[in-house]
């Protein structure tokens, strides 16, 4: 996976009806930190890093790369929306493609913010890369996950055995204008 390269970033934080869309600020490790450590939300992505491993090499501002979007409810935040190159996919239908990733603390599922997030996150892509399908590549017994795919508008593609378990590649195709 590769950041998004040559898009101007970061944007003007991104407004929606809960929520900011933001670049990762300095006053954001701590809840990186607990996200990446959160057993809950590593469940089907290859289980937690260790908290000690993740305070020591947490860099001051985390994840400010092209594409790394935090989600803020209230200057708080409540979880990363991420939009990366897949390069190096394992899929052919998968690879060079924009892929979605999301992570959210468990505090703030079951609210419909990812969702409100990720649309966000996919209506501004589709004006900084006009046409691009989007992929996104979830565990197929992460239910919430493949309801949340649903709801965004992907569709299946294929699934697949990977990381000892079946995954499903979806694709979203682009708005037609
Ligand atoms: C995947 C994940 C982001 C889904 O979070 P989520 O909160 O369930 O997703 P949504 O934002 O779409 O919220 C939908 C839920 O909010 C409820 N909801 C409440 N108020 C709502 C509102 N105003 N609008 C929409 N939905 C609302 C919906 O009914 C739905 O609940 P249900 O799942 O019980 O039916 C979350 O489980 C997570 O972070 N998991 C760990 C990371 C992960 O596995 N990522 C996938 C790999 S890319």
């Amino acid at each position: 996976m590769e950041d998004l390269g040559s898009v101007v970033w970061p944007p003007e934080p991104i407004r929606t009806e809960r929520l900011v869309l933001r670049a990762p600020e300095g006053r954001d490790r701590a809840v990186f930190v607990e996200l990446l450590a959160c057993p809950q939300v590593h469940a089907y992505l290859g289980g937690p890093r260790s908290r000690d491993e993740l305070e020591r090499e947490t860099p001051e501002v985390p994840e400010r790369w092209p594409g790394s979007f935090v989600v803020d409810l209230d200057g708080v935040m409540i979880g990363q929306v991420l939009l990366r190159r897949a390069t190096g996919h394992s899929r052919p239908a998968a690879e060079g493609r924009i892929d979605l990733g999301y992570l959210f603390l468990p505090r703030a599922w079951g609210s419909g913010y990812a969702g409100e997030a990720c649309a966000a996150a996919l209506d501004w892509l589709a004006g900084a890369f006009p046409g691009e399908p989007v992929v996104l590549t979830t565990q197929s017994a992460n239910t919430a996950s493949m309801r949340l795919a649903a709801r965004l508008g992907f569709t299946e593609v294929e699934r697949f055995e990977a990381w000892g378990a079946e995954q499903w590649l979806g694709m979203r195709a682009p708005a037609t204008p």
